[in-house]
């Protein structure tokens, strides 16, 4: 059995080994409170969209299950993402994994009230009253709700607030916002295919305290395809990656403003490759200019 395996044997409960043999995940530091969080999370847009039939569910039981018995804690999703928080909250309840987790969701209205209601209604989908983080989705009506999330922050029913966005021509828009208000997280898109927020926003969101959740790191699965036909280089090992996967999050998460990647996967079998990214040695600034380097040659 080789390292990998052995690791998989463990968690699985496979070995008379405890679990504390295992290699434990890198975490990062809230800046507003000083919790740590482990590096590699989990987001659920497409992927866990699947509804209510438990044959459709039965995978990503496994992923979610494999997610947490592997270090992981953050889970990212939103209303608008059709059934993600039903299915997330319901499995989350059949494993008896809830209260291990850091369940992070998103606001999305142009009514103030109708905001209020569409939170009350993800708080119960996922079983998080508090929540960990509520985000107002796309900045959508953002000073709207940033109001309301402030009061219920201060209410105890949301534990930390924040942005986000997908696209880089709204970076500047984000920046203009956490340098005037205060806000615990932001999430934007960070890749080794997408990396404008490196310029601004990543530099000023460290400068300001705000912890960052990196969205889309493997630019919705777009970065495979354009190393599909290339191999691993051989100096990944250096950097313990042994696969693409692992290199391109690795990426992410080795730059110093980010708090966690959170990476989609309806898959065990990628669940597992992607949290080995956040165990062993990381990328230092020359690797990290090698690895963009191999998506653009
Ligand atoms: N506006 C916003 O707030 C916003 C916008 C975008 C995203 N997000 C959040 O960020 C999360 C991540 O972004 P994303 O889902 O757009 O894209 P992503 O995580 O960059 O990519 C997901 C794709 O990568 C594939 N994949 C995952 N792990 C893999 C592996 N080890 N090997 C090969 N393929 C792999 C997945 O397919 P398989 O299922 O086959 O593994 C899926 O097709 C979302 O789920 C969501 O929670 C937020």
């Amino acid at each position: 059995m080789n390292r990998r395996d052995a690791l998989y044997a463990v968690a699985a409960g496979l070995t008379g080994v405890p679990a504390f043999a295992l290699p434990s995940m890198l975490t990062r530091r809230v800046p507003s409170s000083g919790e740590m969080l482990p590096v590699i999370g989990l987001g659920t847009w497409q992927t866990f969209d699947v509804g209510h039939k438990p044959s459709d569910r039965a995978e990503l039981e496994l992923v979610l299950k494999e997610f947490v018995a592997l270090g992981g804690r953050v889970l990212d999703s939103s209303p608008m993402y059709g059934s993600a928080e039903q299915v997330a909250g319901d499995l989350m309840a059949q494993l008896g994994v809830r209260k291990k987790m850091f369940v992070a969701t998103k606001v999305w209205s142009s009514d103030k009230a109708a905001g209020m209601r569409q939170m009350e209604e993800s708080m119960a989908r996922l079983r998080a009253r508090p929540i960990d983080l509520m985000q107002v989705h796309n900045m959508q009506d953002v000073e709207m709700h940033l109001e309301t999330l402030r009061e219920w922050k201060r209410r105890g029913l949301v534990r930390y607030i924040g942005v986000t966005h997908y696209t880089a021509s709204e970076h500047e828009t984000m920046a203009r916002l956490i340098a005037s208000e205060a806000v615990d997280f932001i999430q934007i898109n960070y890749s080794a295919g997408e990396r404008q927020a490196e310029q601004h926003l990543l530099p000023l969101a460290r400068e300001r305290g705000v912890a960052v959740l990196a969205n889309r790191p493997f630019v919705g699965g777009d970065v495979f395809r354009r190393v599909r036909s290339k191999p691993l280089p051989a100096w990944a090992g250096e950097i313990d990656c042994t696969s693409w996967a692992q290199l391109l999050l690795k990426f992410v998460v080795s730059h110093p403003a980010v708090t966690c990647a959170i990476p989609a996967t309806s898959k065990l079998e990628h669940l597992r490759d992607n949290m080995q990214a956040g165990v062993g040695r990381m990328p230092d600034e020359k690797q990290r200019v090698r690895i963009v380097r191999l998506l653009t040659s």
